[in-house]
């Protein structure tokens, strides 16, 4: 059997959450059309390890009619959606993958799709390639390069490059404009409210509303937390992003002094311990908290069951710790990614930009692999702007041109007031 998913009496309905996707997905049907008449993948084995949501199903086909052998499992316990597994299952895709891991049944499901010996990874947050690196290091021989789609596995890849361990090179995706100050910021903005708001259906408006880590990720979910009405603050590590955050118009303090105030907490930081036992110790009663980071390490989960009396599931993804002294903590899908997790992730007009990003990463690498370092690469500008555009004529959008005249002038070192 080429699959394990949870039920695949659930295909028809995945299907029809993919064709949605697929209709909101321009750039990478059109990409598709192209790359099923020129075979770019053609001879490609590739195993994927990144979230089974609608858009991701889109991008297997994509990959397929491109010629690729593809082999998937879901990069996180809680991600995947059990209908788009199936419908995957059903048109013949290899696929490992349902919600509710275990973490072996994780890595079952990555070995598995390993067992075809790919000639190319796809990651999300790294756990295929390390598993690779650490248990099968015999197969980098026949691996030509992998792609890496979020922030803490490029942080990663990357300092494995410079350590000279890397067995590959690698494509970090993430790091593509049309993919970080995108999918991360407004991707990850709408769908991580959206996963507050379906795990709790509270009003936002009024709500103090805390955000670790203004980076990519923080900036969009404090935008659009402000959007609904809410008092947002910011915690910083860096002082750059923290005054990005104040000039944006945001409280900016630090965590022990938030932890009093905060009647919604969003970790985003990609950090482990970000908010801990003295910061649940001092927490309203009621406060809820959250994570859209890529690991569930940024809540420290232990530390609020130690301060905890009792613990019980009141409505899907959110679970209530009474503590000892009677108050209330809400925290929401267990610490893993609240937009995957408790919603389904980014919309998908985001993940076609991104998604096209992988495409080309793999092409690049199938075809020039064995020829680069073994280090970490970010795919061209020129890539990044043909995706660009390519999204904007799909949304009927025109822009302007530099003229011959501009374009000197912007060279002119001798033109002054
Ligand atoms: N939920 C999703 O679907 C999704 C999507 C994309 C990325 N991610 C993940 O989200 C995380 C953040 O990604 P990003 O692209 O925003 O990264 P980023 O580097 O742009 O931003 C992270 C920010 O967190 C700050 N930070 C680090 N440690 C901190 C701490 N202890 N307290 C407060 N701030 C701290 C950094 O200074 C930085 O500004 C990563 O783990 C990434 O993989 C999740």
């Amino acid at each position: 059997m080429k699959y394990k998913v949870a039920d695949l009496a659930l295909a028809s309905q995945g299907k029809l959450k993919v064709e949605w996707a697929e209709s909101r997905m321009p750039v990478l049907t059109t990409l598709r059309e192209r790359f099923a008449k020129e075979k770019p993948l053609a001879g490609a084995r590739i195993a994927g390890c990144l979230h089974v949501t609608k858009e991701t199903a889109v991008l297997v086909r994509t990959l397929r009619a491109a010629g690729a052998e593809v082999s998937w499992s879901g990069c996180n316990p809680l991600s995947t959606q059990d209908d788009v597994a199936a419908a995957l299952a059903a048109e013949d895709t290899s696929i490992y993958a349902w919600r509710g891991l275990s973490v072996e049944e994780f890595y079952w499901c990555i070995e598995r799709t390993l067992d075809f010996k790919p000639t190319l990874t796809l990651d999300d947050g790294a756990d295929l390639i390390f598993t690779v690196h650490h248990k099968h290091p015999e197969l980098a021989a026949g691996i030509k390069g992998g792609t890496e789609e979020t922030t803490t596995g490029v942080h990663r890849l990357r300092a494995m490059g410079e350590a000279g361990k890397l067995l590959y090179p690698v494509m970090a995706v993430n790091d593509s404009e049309t993919k970080w100050d995108f999918d991360n910021v407004y991707g990850t903005g709408q769908s991580s409210i959206d996963g507050i708001l379906r795990s709790t259906a509270i009003l936002l408006a009024g709500k103090n509303f805390v955000v670790a880590g203004y980076g990519h990720c923080g900036r969009g979910a404090a935008m659009r937390a402000r959007g609904m009405g809410a008092l947002v603050y910011v915690t910083e590590v860096d002082p750059i992003q923290a005054l990005k955050a104040r000039l944006e118009g945001f409280q900016v303090l630090p965590m022990d002094e938030a932890a009093k105030v905060g009647d919604i907490f969003i970790t985003a930081t990609g950090v482990k311990d970000v908010l801990i036992g003295r910061h649940f110790a001092s927490m309203k009663d009621g406060a809820v908290v959250c994570n859209t980071g890529h690991y569930d390490c940024e809540i420290n989960i232990p530390d609020l069951e130690k301060l905890a009396a009792s613990q019980r599931e009141i409505r899907p993804n959110n679970d209530e710790y009474r503590m000892k002294d009677g108050r209330r903590i809400y925290l929401l899908a267990r610490g893993r990614l609240v937009n995957l997790a408790a919603a389904e992730g980014h919309p998908s007009e985001v993940m076609d930009m991104s998604f096209a990003n992988q495409v080309m990463g793999l092409i690049r690498l199938h075809r020039e692999g064995p020829k680069l370092e073994k280090k970490v690469y970010v795919l061209s500008k020129e890539q990044d702007r043909e995706i660009a555009t390519l999204k904007l004529s799909t949304l009927g959008l025109l822009i302007d041109k530099l003229t011959p005249e501009q374009i000197a002038y912007q060279s002119d070192y001798a033109a002054g007031t």
